[in-house]
């Protein structure tokens, strides 16, 4: 089954858009038309009208976003795009900037333009080297060739955009530990308010975004808001989702689709099917931070709303597939020590409750566990969800899928004593 594609649109295997044919196939005619010519505030309008919401896993509603950040405030402010990229089971914004790096740096260029921000950085996963690559000869391309540095296009507007490698801790992807990284201090969480938009990198306005957000800002521009709505299978969404598929599929790649697209055409469609004909279990729909979804959401619509309602997150729309003769509290354990490992230490919820809830799955693993530590684990969320920021939040959504859809998985462990699936 075929399905428009927009941000994959110049993707071909292996092979990196350079400028010249990202030039041929349409690119940069939405910075050329609205640089000088169309007022700032009404490209801030149309990304509003578009119903965007950010792609980095909260979804939050980026025209919304753009509408609290003082663009016409004098002096510095700065625009940061996030390719940290460190969450468990996500890689959709390698596989885009991979192929197609010139999409980001006039989306960029854009939103710059839209916020009144005359400096941008992109800050990239440590590991990720074809990335900096990619982007580093993108943005000496798009130099050379006027479409960033001083007057741009021939115009007032200025834009200089500069790739940062991260240090590599998935804190970092936390956007307030983000600025402090790219400040060059420790990266823990910044107290909100103040907001990014108001006191950000070096104190100034700053809006942060993930890369797939700011690469369909060039196509709203181009087509239009309706039209980017229009993309959507389901009312109330909008746009096209890149979909990271991994786990037991028999395809595990990045499928651009429609938002919308029912879980079970990913998971038998474009996944193929699960691995060795076996039956599917559950997923994780949005990465590793998000509830899972089980056989009974298998028509579920993949998009913000649906996915709520069915009480999980789109997040970052990575589907990690589970097969029948997976332990899922084995996977959750596995997920958990990811993130009590990455804890930054900061608050107490995070740094001292994520390793008590790997200390009491792998007691029910190893058939050390009561009916006392599944009511222990139950009462886990509710302290860890105090934490400062969303990493030990985003922590709770597998385990709060494990309470929900597997508990007698829990106790068959008690029961037994031990894993009923032959693990630990
Ligand atoms: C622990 C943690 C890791 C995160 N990692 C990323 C990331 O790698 N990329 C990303 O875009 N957003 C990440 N986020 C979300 C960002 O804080 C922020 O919401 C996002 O970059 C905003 O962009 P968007 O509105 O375009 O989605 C992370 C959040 C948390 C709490």
């Amino acid at each position: 089954m075929s399905h428009p594609q927009v941000l994959f649109a110049r993707r071909r295997p292996g092979q990196t858009v350079s400028l010249e044919t990202y030039l041929q196939e349409g690119g940069y005619q939405a910075l050329g038309g609205a640089v000088g010519k169309q007022a700032p505030a009404a490209l801030r309008k149309l990304v509003l009208d578009s119903g965007l919401r950010g792609r980095g896993g909260a979804g939050f509603p980026t025209g919304q976003k753009w509408s609290f950040f003082p663009a016409d405030a004098p002096g510095p402010k700065y625009l940061v795009c996030n390719c940290d990229e460190m969450e468990p089971g996500t890689y959709k914004d390698r596989e885009l900037l991979v192929a197609d790096p010139h999409a980001l740096v006039e989306g960029m260029a854009l939103a710059a333009y839209a916020l009144g921000v005359t400096h941008g950085y992109v800050f990239v996963r440590y590991d990720y080297e074809d990335v900096f690559r990619a982007l580093e000869r993108a943005v000496a391309e798009a130099h050379g060739a006027g479409f960033l540095g001083e007057r741009i296009l021939g115009t007032d507007f200025g834009f200089e955009l500069h790739v940062h490698g991260s240090a590599g801790r998935y804190i970092l992807g936390e956007e307030t530990s983000l600025l402090n990284g790219l400040e060059g201090v420790r990266p823990n969480p910044r107290l909100r308010p103040p907001f990014p938009a108001q006191r950000g990198l070096f104190g100034r306005p700053t809006t942060v975004q993930n890369v797939e957000t700011l690469c369909n800002v060039p196509h709203i521009a181009l087509h239009g808001a309706e039209w980017f709505k229009g993309l959507a299978l389901t009312p109330g969404e909008a746009g096209t989702k890149l979909f990271g598929l991994s786990g037991h599929l028999n395809r595990t790649e990045c499928f651009e689709l429609p938002m919308g697209v029912p879980l079970r055409e990913v998971v038998e469609v474009h996944g193929g099917g699960v691995r060795q004909g076996r039956r599917f279990k559950a997923c994780l729909p949005g990465g590793a931070s998000t509830p899972y979804l089980t056989a009974a959401h298998l028509d579920v619509p993949m998009d913000f709303g649906n996915l709520d309602r069915a009480g999980s997150r789109l997040g970052t729309a990575g589907v990690t597939v589970f097969d029948e003769r997976t332990c899922m509290v084995a996977a959750t354990l596995n997920l958990l020590t990811f993130f009590a490992r990455e804890s930054c230490g900061w608050c107490t919820p995070c740094r001292d409750g994520l390793p008590y809830v790997c200390y009491l799955l792998e007691r029910f693993e190893r058939g050390q566990a009561g009916r006392e530590e599944l009511a222990l684990l139950k009462a886990q969320p509710a302290f860890i969800n105090q934490s400062f920021c969303a990493l030990a939040q985003g922590a709770m959504g597998p385990l709060e899928g494990l309470l929900r859809h597997f508990e007698q998985e829990l106790l068959d462990h008690v029961t037994r004593g031990g894993c009923p699936f032959g693990g630990a």
